[in-house]
């Protein structure tokens, strides 16, 4: 997408990508204007800081963070600004995602992560959420949300098993 993100969707890795292009595909089947990078709570602490920090000056709306393993990467976003900030655990292999979703669910109070399910699903669901915050201020989004929603009872109602 070309014009100003509405959505950045970050990721602490590369390896994250392949389940983060799922919030990236949900955007855009919303029409909604994002930007997706890289950027490490460890191992670019500076960058992260200094991108999280400008996104709100940018008119960006909502940050997404996805992480895996010692997860810091959504609070630290949280530290650096008061935009909400949805958080994605990525599965890891060693703990399978619990180490992910502890060190990103488990803000302490005052520096609030928005924090959603491990993997896909969480990623999937963190543009929604995305999309529905955007939409409290565009009725139009609102209005695709519904049909997205209605999309989904009609395949649930259409399925035939034998
Ligand atoms: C985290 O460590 C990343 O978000 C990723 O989920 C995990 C492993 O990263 P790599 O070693 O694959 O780069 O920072």
């Amino acid at each position: 997408m070309t014009g100003n993100p509405l959505v950045i969707v970050l990721m602490g890795s590369r390896s994250d990508w392949d389940v983060m292009r799922q919030s990236s595909e949900m955007l855009r089947k919303f029409g909604v204007e994002h930007e997706c990078r890289v950027l490490s709570a460890h191992r670019t602490p500076r960058e992260t800081e200094e991108y999280v920090g400008a996104a709100e000056g940018r008119g960006v709306e909502v940050v997404i963070a996805a992480a895996g393993g010692a997860a810091h990467l959504a609070g630290v976003c949280a530290a650096h600004t008061v935009l909400p900030v949805l958080g994605v655990p990525m599965e890891s292999a060693s703990l399978k995602g619990m180490d992910s979703l502890l060190s990103t669910v488990q803000m302490p109070a005052g520096i609030p992560v928005g924090t959603l399910a491990i993997g896909p699903a969480g990623a999937r669901n963190a543009a929604l959420l995305a999309v529905a915050i955007l939409a409290n201020a565009r009725p139009e989004l609102r209005e695709k949300l519904k049909a997205f929603r209605e999309e989904q009872r009609s395949k649930v109602l259409g399925e035939r098993l034998e």
